[in-house]
């Protein structure tokens, strides 16, 4: 469940948020804001414009408040680079996935690379390899590396381009009461009406949905 409300607002903050920093919005992108169930946006909550995803690759921008994290998570399948266009992100990897898709069964190392250099990172518990990404910094992940990131000190945006995106079989997340996307909306602003798609994209009068 979340908030019409909740999804409106967060596009406005991140609209104006992508003007100040002197970011046209993509025409044609799919809108993707989700609470991931948890009903507590603001800490873990995700404004994402898909710029384009088809069976070769994917390309999305990402937006997060301050503060605000995207949950633990592996992609069995997906490889992406993250790469930091403003503000600061802070990223913690807990290892790799052994295939089970199961946190507890994790290796507790990752292979990834840093600014294109590749490293190996020890992810001992409990506290994981936490990383901070500043604007011009990237980190890709190879698939199955558990990555929770999120924005420090600000908001960010983030730029993701990866594999070919596929929300439904290739997010795994450590909390299985987490859904990546919103099930039910909560039509709570008058004379607005919220929808969202099979894809996750959601649906609202906003300028950026009649581009
Ligand atoms: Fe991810």
């Amino acid at each position: 469940m979340i908030q019409a409300s909740t999804i409106i607002d967060a596009w406005a903050r991140a609209a104006q948020f992508l003007s100040r920093i002197q970011r046209s919005i993509p025409k044609g992108a799919g809108l993707d804001i989700t609470g991931f169930g948890l009903d507590d946006f603001n800490r873990w909550g995700l404004v994402a414009l898909v710029l384009v995803n088809c069976k070769e690759y994917c390309s999305k921008w990402l937006v997060l408040a301050t503060n605000q994290f995207i949950p633990n998570h592996c992609h069995p399948k997906k490889k992406e680079t993250i790469s930091c266009e403003e503000g600061v992100l802070e990223i913690i990897l807990y290892g790799t996935d052994d295939g089970s898709g199961e946190f507890d069964q994790r290796q507790l190392t990752a292979d990834v690379e840093v600014n294109n250099r590749a490293i190996s990172v020890d992810c001992s518990l409990p506290d994981g390899s936490t990383m901070l990404l500043p604007a011009g910094t990237s980190i890709t992940l190879p698939p199955g590396v558990w990555h929770e990131f999120g924005a420090i000190g600000g908001n960010a945006l983030a730029v993701e381009v990866s594999t070919s995106n596929n929300d439904k079989d290739d997010n795994t997340f450590q909390n299985k009461e987490i859904g990546r996307f919103a099930t039910t909306i909560e039509q709570d602003v008058p004379g607005v009406v919220v929808t969202i798609d099979d894809e996750g994209f959601v649906y609202f009068p906003t300028a950026a949905n009649a581009a």
